[in-house]
């Protein structure tokens, strides 16, 4: 039971070697050929084609990092200890290695909930009317984590490293009754260097995280717990730093170079040198380039290697072809690999002008972005990677070729996701402070992230009320050039909401002037400031309910004719149009790509989550993806119309139709008569109102005279029965993967029902349903359990995979309709390692010592009340030198764990050192004779509260005597 070593990851390391990745989709579906992506609500093929194969894993960048997701216990609620009631217990309280309550090493944590990362505990919330209404009206309150450890003997003199991805929100982490960390915010990683707390061999190290989350960073759902990955580490006492290496790629006069900087860390006793080799491997695996440089490492400091590789004519990445490369750094100390890093690159230039806007590769590329929350129905923030890819990969779908991290560090793997998919990031920080707390995060933020091709811009903040003030001005120039001393190779933004014409304002030191809004100022400032250049940093804010086509104040209901948007924003198609049309503005980013708990806006409670998606909470796309892909899209034809042709009851009344594409014409039929006929609009679109009869309406596009794309919806019978749909027939049984499966109901003829609202229940074999939704804002229905009701046709489960083999067999079920059963093959994928798991017992580090005696002592021998000197103080494993026979008082007091307290238990003592006699509250209750080191166990008897635990040892003077090993009490 020892962490997991490096060499079990080598098999998934070898499956995330390959640089470059295929372009091809790696989740989403293929297009029907009837109906390209159109999942906006057709009547008849509203799904797409399920993948059959799984998506290549996201590169191994450092193999020594092992995933410690399993095995948490979790608490909701505050854990106060009790009062400190005597001068001694405070004075010891405040010692290394004593904290106390849910910190304390031995605390009882056996009723905590076991739990798997990541985990957002505010999703298993109820919603409720007083929490606060940003947060989704969602409490989220306090909560404690405790995982316990063990780790090897032989990496002891190792660095090991422990790190939580990301926290929600502040924070405090004690390792073996130390605090390790203090960190206030829930978007940056918590490092700890665990190597001197670290405990070897038998004895735990048990890990508590105290999460305050009544603490709120900002006005959207935060989520609240360990929402992201937590690795634990062991390197060479010399070794690559985290995030110690900076390698990316520069295109100079005299061609493509990679400029590699390698910081080391060391441990080691003695100041070292160190050699460094980087190559440069090529998507199809060849080195095409390499260096080595050498080190100076001082003891206990760092040290950098710097080396330059050049490339000579380098495959590009770009957002049609985004290929990577593999950077792999390695020390090398004696002829040995010591530590390793494969990082993926990519070549590209970037640039932003002032009258041309973007530029990728030297080719104007047109930022079609969104803003992003990281928050999905059912799962809040803890985002399984593969969702994250697949909710990227459904943008991408609808042209979307970048993403901001509104407004905050985003997850590591949402980086590696865009990487391979071409999508461009706007990297945002959460912090608008230049105190060193937050430079270091800021700092944290460009050394973790730099190495990407994806990263474009870095930007300093959103909307901060100073952007226009001296203060704010003296606060972004600082925050900027520590970003540019880490990199000088992407502009700096900040997403500024006003202030623009002020004489002193913070675009003045900025690189790229972001727009938060205010669209109708661009041309003016563009005048004003005509070196400058600009990006949309934010627009949109438009609200659309998916599937409903009238706006209903009363009911909260938004229509999705694009007619509903904040004052401050504009409909998805007004808001393109200003941006499509001026060159000089570099692109914009919709607020936002997907609905989000929290921030519920225009209507509050009930509602408690926002409807400004382009797709829904479940990523359900809505009229508005529709809207984007006809503007978006352009290496394929695009045709889409709206609304579902669904209306029983309103035959003959006029409706609404709105027809989407990027062809030169298209033409509307409905029951196969014309009825409309139109020259292109791709940025605002078609409308007719037509009287509606039921039947066919179908909208069909051409280029040049000739049918390109067609799309159509039938009026559908009642639902029949159920349909469930997932993205993938194929699932890795490594308790990792997971994906979103549709439930909809179909009529007699197998459509889609676009308007079924009814309750749908599940059942689950060989794996989880992890979170449920249906992307209706107003719902109150739980995201977790296992039913969920169909919202305009439309309802989601997360399944997440139990390990093994075998089939997940999913059934969905709905009174009075046929039931629906999907299949789906669980794969024998090598599962990333994890930590090993721990058994509950507890380990009595702490004791007393009496003075040595020259008598034996009775059995109630005990320091006196304030005695932090006369008995010394021992930890259990560390012997009493051989000396002069004599007898000892060890002596502690325990409070066991529950299942001990009722149950009886055993105590163990691994070796102690001379004759001994074991006491209980008083009790004999064990001997030992052999004066020789052994082991001694007995019965712990039953029974609450603190127990007396004392060990009278005599020495005979010629061998070490007392604890020499660990001492632990265990459940019978
Ligand atoms: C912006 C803000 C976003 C969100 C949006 C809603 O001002 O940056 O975080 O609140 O408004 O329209």
């Amino acid at each position: 039971m020892t962490v997991a070593r490096r060499d079990l990851l080598l098999g998934s390391a070898a499956l995330g070697l390959a640089g470059g990745l295929s372009p091809a989709p790696l989740f989403a579906a293929r297009a029907r050929p009837t109906d390209g992506l159109s999942m906006g609500g057709a009547g008849a093929l509203p799904m797409p084609v399920p993948l059959d194969h799984m998506p290549t894993p996201l590169p191994v960048q450092d193999a020594a990092r092992v995933l410690m997701d399993r095995g948490w216990l979790f608490h909701e609620g505050d854990i106060e200890p009790a009062p400190l009631d005597t001068h001694n217990a405070t004075y010891l309280s405040v010692k290394a290695g004593n904290a106390r309550g849910a910190a304390a090493v031995d605390y009882d944590d056996s009723d905590w909930q076991a739990v798997d990362l990541p985990h957002d505990w505010a999703s298993f919330q109820p919603f409720v009317k007083t929490a606060n209404v940003a947060q989704g009206y969602r409490p989220r309150g306090i909560g404690w984590y405790r995982r316990s450890v063990r780790l090897d003997p032989a990496l002891q003199g190792r660095r090991i490293e422990l790190e939580f991805g990301g926290i929600a929100t502040n924070a405090t982490v004690w390792v073996n009754g130390s605090v390790v960390a203090h960190n206030f915010s829930g978007y940056n990683a918590v490092r700890v260097d665990l190597t001197p707390f670290a405990r070897f061999g038998d004895e735990v190290n048990v890990v508590a995280v105290r999460v305050d989350a009544e603490a709120m960073e900002g006005w959207w759902y935060e989520g609240a717990g360990l929402y992201r990955h937590v690795w634990l580490a062991d390197y060479a006492p010399v070794s690559i730093a985290t995030d110690g290496v900076h390698g990316d790629p520069r295109k100079r006069a005299d061609g493509w170079h990679v400029p590699v900087t390698v910081t080391l860390t060391s441990i080691a006793d003695g100041d070292s040198t160190a050699m460094v080799e980087a190559r440069l491997i090529d998507p199809q695996g060849q080195v095409v380039a390499q260096g080595r440089a050498q080190a100076q490492v001082p003891s206990l400091d760092q040290g950098t290697a710097q080396l330059d590789l050049p490339v000579a004519d380098p495959q590009l990445w770009s957002v049609e072809r985004p290929t990577l490369y593999t950077l792999d750094v390695r020390l090398l100390r004696d002829g040995q690999v010591a530590d390793e890093r494969r990082v993926p690159i990519g070549f590209r230039t970037i640039r932003f002008d002032a009258d041309r806007g973007f530029f990728l590769n030297e080719r104007p590329v047109k930022l079609k972005g969104v803003c992003l929350h990281q928050d999905h129905a059912g799962v809040g923030t803890a985002i399984p990677d593969a969702l994250i890819g697949w909710r990227l990969e459904r943008l991408k779908a609808m042209g979307c070729n970048a993403v901001r991290s509104s407004h905050n560090a985003p997850t590591p793997e949402l980086l590696d996701w865009c990487d391979r998919l071409g999508l461009l990031v706007m990297n945002e920080n959460r912090q608008f402070n230049p105190a060193p707390e937050y430079r270091a995060q800021l700092e944290w933020l460009v050394r973790r992230d730099r190495n990407h091709p994806s990263v474009i811009l870095w930007s300093v903040f959103n909307e901060e009320p100073m952007q226009g003030t001296p203060a704010g001005v003296a606060m972004v120039r600082r925050m900027a050039h520590w970003v540019r001393a880490l990199d000088d190779s992407r502009p700096v933004t900040a997403a500024m909401n006003g202030a623009f014409f002020d004489p002193v304002n913070v675009a003045h030191v900025v690189d790229v002037t972001g727009f938060n809004y205010y669209q109708g100022d661009y041309d003016r400032y563009h005048q004003l400031n005509p070196a400058k250049p600009i990006t949309s940093s934010e627009d949109t804010s438009a609200f659309m309910t998916r599937g409903a086509f009238e706006t209903d104040p009363v009911r909260h209901i938004a229509s999705s004719y694009d007619v509903e948007a904040a004052s401050w924003g504009d409909t998805h198609r007004g808001a393109w149009k200003k941006i499509a049309e001026r060159p000089y503005v570099a692109g914009g980013f919709v607020w936002t790509g997907f609905d989000y708990h929290g921030e519920p806006t225009p209507y509050e409670w009930p509602t408690i989550a926002s409807f400004f998606g382009i797709l829904d909470l479940c990523g359900f796309p809505k009229v508005a993806f529709d809207i984007h892909r006809a503007a978006w899209v352009d290496d394929q034809p695009v045709v889409a119309i709206a609304p579902h042709w669904s209306w029983p009851g309103r035959e003959g009344q006029p409706i609404k139709v709105m027809v989407l594409s990027n062809a030169e014409r298209v033409v509307l039929r409905l029951n196969g008569k014309t009825v409309g006929e139109a020259a292109v609009d791709r940025l605002m679109g078609h409308e007719w109102t037509l009287p509606y009869a039921p039947g066919r309406i179908e909208a069909i596009a051409y280029r040049g005279g000739r049918e390109v794309a067609r799309a159509a919806h039938e009026t559908v019978g009642a639902p029949v029965a159920l349909r469930l749909t997932p993205a993938r027939t194929v699932m890795a049984g490594d308790r990792e993967d997971a994906q979103a499966i549709t439930i909809d109901a179909v009529d007699a003829r197998g459509r889609h029902v676009p308007i079924a609202n009814l309750m749908t229940r599940f059942t689950i074999e060989g794996g989880a349903i992890i979170g449920v939704g249906n992307g209706d804002p107003n719902s109150h229905e739980p995201e977790k359990g296992l039913q969920r009701s169909l919202f305009n046709g439309l309802a989601q489960m997360i399944v997440r995979p139990d390990g093994g083999r075998g089939r997940i067999v999913i059934r969905a079920m709905a009174d009075g309709l046929k039931p629906a059963m999907l299949k789906l093959d669980r794969l024998g994928v090598p599962a990333r390692a994890q930590v090993a798991l721990v058994a509950p017992e507890t380990d009595i580090r702490d004791w007393r010592r009496s003075p040595r005696l020259d008598t034996r002592p009775s059995a109630d021998l005990a320091p006196a009340a304030s005695d932090n000197n006369g008995w010394a103080f021992v930890h259990a494993g560390t012997p009493t030198p051989a000396e002069e026979a004599g007898w000892r008082m060890y002596r502690t007091v325990l409070t066991p764990r529950r299942a001990v307290a009722a149950r009886g238990g055993e105590i163990g003592f691994a070796a102690i050192g001379g004759v001994a006699s074991l006491w209980i509250d008083g009790q004999l209750v064990a001997e030992k004779r052999d004066p020789r080191p052994g082991p001694l166990t007995a019965p712990f008897p039953a029974g609450e509260g603190k127990r007396v635990i004392a060990l009278i040892v005599a020495g005979l003077g010629n061998n070490e005597s007392g604890l020499i090993g660990r001492v632990m009490v265990r459940p019978r």
